[in-house]
């Protein structure tokens, strides 16, 4: 299997200092909407494709028992310095086991977009599922077409005197593909160094991420988008939610 999260070690620096800035706290919103209500105060949420592990480090304030997965270590590198007191597990999400299961699992900030094909998103599902407890819910959001369409409206520059950091989305209709082209300039020992990289995601049609849940054994599926529940700027990301 290509290990396509090892692109994010390429970028685990300037996700952490400048990607995520305020998501966290948009996402936590829509958990707190979503999710947390329906928990137990000391529940235990497994956050699959954790990333930096800033959401982690909200909930885990909050009182919730998190463990975090993702299959970058550099990101997890940044994750269990956001978030010291939580558990991090390098794993694959397509293929884990932790041999535990979990009251909750999220999988946010349309990180299911990441996994470029429908095998790959079921292969997911399947081990969500295998982890949570009878009547467990998993929470996660996606891209919808529109903002999938409108990525360059987030196209991002930040210029620092040792640093340049420049991201560029596109969207290809019909291969469904959103790529990011990032572009950074280091100033090492006096010289300006240049690296590039490129994250892509692909887009699912609503009815087909519902369908693939399914196929992974949840009973009750819905899904809903930001602007349903209030969360802005987060109002054209469409949130699920499946129950075991
Ligand atoms: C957009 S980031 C989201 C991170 C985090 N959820 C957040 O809210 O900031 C996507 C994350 O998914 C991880 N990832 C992508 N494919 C993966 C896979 N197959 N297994 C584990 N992690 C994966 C990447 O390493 C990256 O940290």
């Amino acid at each position: 299997m290509a290990e396509i999260y090892k692109e994010y070690d390429c970028f685990a620096y300037f996700y952490n200092k400048y990607w995520t800035i305020n998501a966290p706290l948009y996402l936590e919103k829509a958990l707190d909407i979503l999710l947390l209500e329906k928990l137990e105060e000391n529940a235990h949420i497994l956050d699959v494709c954790c990333g930096t592990g800033n959401v982690a480090g909200l909930l885990h304030e909050r009182g919730y028992n998190i463990t975090g997965l993702d299959g970058s270590s550099l990101m997890l590198d940044y994750a269990k310095e956001n978030a010291k007191a939580v558990e991090f597990i390098q794993a694959d999400a397509r293929d884990f086991n932790l041999g535990r299961k979990f009251q909750a699992i999220t999988c946010l900030f349309d990180s299911i977009n990441h996994l470029l094909n429908q095998d790959d998103v079921l292969l997911v599902f399947k081990n969500i599922y295998e982890h949570l407890e009878e009547h467990g819910i998993f929470v996660f959001d996606a891209n919808s077409l529109s903002s999938s369409q409108d990525v360059d409206l987030s196209d991002f520059s930040a210029v620092e005197s040792n640093e340049v950091f420049i991201s560029q989305g596109s969207y290809n209709s019909i291969e469904k593909l959103i790529t990011y082209s990032l572009t950074a300039f280091i100033n090492e020992d006096s010289k300006w160094v240049r690296y590039d990289n490129k994250i892509y995601e692909r887009y699912y049609e609503e009815e087909l991420l519902i369908s693939l849940l399914k196929k992974a054994g949840f009973r009750n599926t819905a899904y809903t988008y930001g602007a349903d529940i209030g969360i802005e700027p987060f109002e054209d990301r469409v949130f699920f939610t499946a129950w075991r």
